[in-house]
């Protein structure tokens, strides 16, 4: 059976990298993603004084960390090129940094078009300085660093980036801030967090998730870590061999498996999926990981609802892509956050499925898409989109299908080297078959 390892996780390389700029002291992060995303954040942190050494192509960062108040003014505009996570996240740092003067932040034409209000009205409402430079609500943003005062924030949305933005914005300035959300994001911030000896206080509040720095530690101590592979990245060849791409199975080895990103698993066992989950023992700065082992299977249609959605909120556009090749019909609602990712997910979606002949309905939160066997032909766009141009690769790959992509390359904001294992894979697979 082929055995496969996919690059660092994107959210936990991303925290790491930001946190060790705040630590006091060296960090070690091994088994980074060294993508586009990570590095443009890596990039800002040392605009901002960090020192990092990366080598070109190495999953290694080494960072000399500044401190929790420790950033001087930047020389020029802070660019996130097309990290959501890396723009929204350092909002909440900066904003607390009480050196900074009139920094910029801004970011490439897809993250200039993303809503920053659910991160900037918080911060606001905690004494924050920010303003809009040009439109209202999105980049550019200008920065001056604030003593910031305690707050409540209930969010309307379960966001990952705007709870850690504000833990974040709560861990530099030394103030509470509480943050509710309607289900629980993801929760890796917390994670390293409490591995790293700061408590945490998180709880189920009248049906709403609650989470806070208990006791803000005035500072922080270097990190030492291996990162887990991204469980979104080695969800495409989950899907891939679940067609039967990867001939008789594939195991991924190194993923990670935190319960807040894995929720692809059990919608695929509703849909017929043969997956075998090993954990590795204990864990890794709070971080459970193991392997998967898939085997190529017939997928029924299902449906997907409100309270899954968070679970696999970046699994989307893969999951649209199973639904294409399963018996029935697959209905995706409650995901009207798809709109607001690096493209509008469920109209990226929409448009390239009806170009390559599939029968597929829009709503405002979601889409319905009628699974067919038959061979899809057509060119579909990328929209400047990682998981739209990967998700369409893994339907292209497949036997009978003739998909051409515009934009591939974007892929590497998450996963380089995704269209090499793709087509190492393919040919194996050809070869075998
Ligand atoms: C992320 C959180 C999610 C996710 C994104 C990464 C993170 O976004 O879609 O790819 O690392 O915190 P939201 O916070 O907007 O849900």
């Amino acid at each position: 059976m082929k055995k496969l390892i996919v690059p660092g996780d994107k959210s936990i390389t991303q925290r790491f990298l930001i946190l060790a700029g705040l630590a006091e002291g060296k960090s070690l992060l091994k088994g980074a993603l060294a993508s586009t995303d990570c590095l443009s954040t890596a990039d800002t942190l040392q605009q901002l004084g960090v020192q990092i050494t990366n080598e070109p192509d190495k999953d290694e960062f080494t960072i000399l960390g500044s401190g929790l108040q420790g950033f001087r003014n930047p020389s020029r505009d802070l660019d996130f090129q097309n990290s959501g996570t890396g723009a929204r996240l350092m909002l909440g740092v900066l904003s607390a940094q009480l050196m900074l003067r009139d920094v910029v932040i801004t970011g490439d034409k897809s993250l200039v078009k993303r809503p920053m209000d659910r991160v900037v009205q918080p911060l606001r409402r905690s004494g924050a300085q920010i303003d809009y430079i040009e439109n209202r609500g999105v980049l550019p943003i200008s920065i001056t660093g604030k003593k910031l005062v305690p707050i409540i924030h209930k969010s309307s949305v379960p966001s990952a980036q705007v709870k850690s933005a504000l833990l974040l914005a709560s861990l530099v300035s030394g103030q509470s801030v509480i943050v509710s959300e309607p289900s629980q994001s993801r929760d890796h911030t917390e994670r390293i967090l409490a591995a790293s000896g700061v408590k945490i206080r998180e709880e189920l509040s009248e049906g709403r998730w609650e989470v806070e720095i208990d006791v803000t530690p005035g500072k922080l101590s270097p990190f030492e870590v291996d990162i887990p592979g991204d469980f979104s990245s080695a969800a495409f060849f989950v899907g891939y061999a679940m067609l039967g791409g990867a001939g008789n199975g594939l195991v991924i080895e190194d993923v990670g498996l935190n319960p807040t990103r894995t929720g692809l698993l059990d919608v695929l066992a509703r849909m017929g999926a043969k997956i075998e989950i090993s954990e590795k023992s204990g864990s890794y700065w709070g971080e459970p990981l193991g392997s998967i082992e898939i085997a190529s299977i017939e997928l029924k249609g299902t449906e997907i609802q409100g309270e899954e959605v968070p679970y696999m909120i970046d699994e989307f556009p893969l999951l649209a892509i199973l639904g294409s090749r399963a018996v029935g019909v697959t209905k995706i609602r409650g995901a009207k956050e798809l709109r607001f990712k690096e493209s509008d997910r469920i109209r990226a979606l929409v448009d390239n499925m009806r170009t390559i002949g599939l029968e597929i309905e829009e709503f405002e939160d979601g889409l319905e898409i009628l699974g067919t066997e038959k061979p899809l032909k057509g060119r579909v766009y990328s929209h400047g989109d990682h998981r739209i141009a990967m998700a369409f690769g893994i339907l292209a790959a497949l036997p009978g299908n003739e998909i051409e992509i515009e934009g591939m390359e974007v892929a590497d904001v998450s996963f380089p080297g995704f269209w090499k294992i793709l087509s190492e894979l393919k040919k194996d697979s050809t070869k075998n078959g």
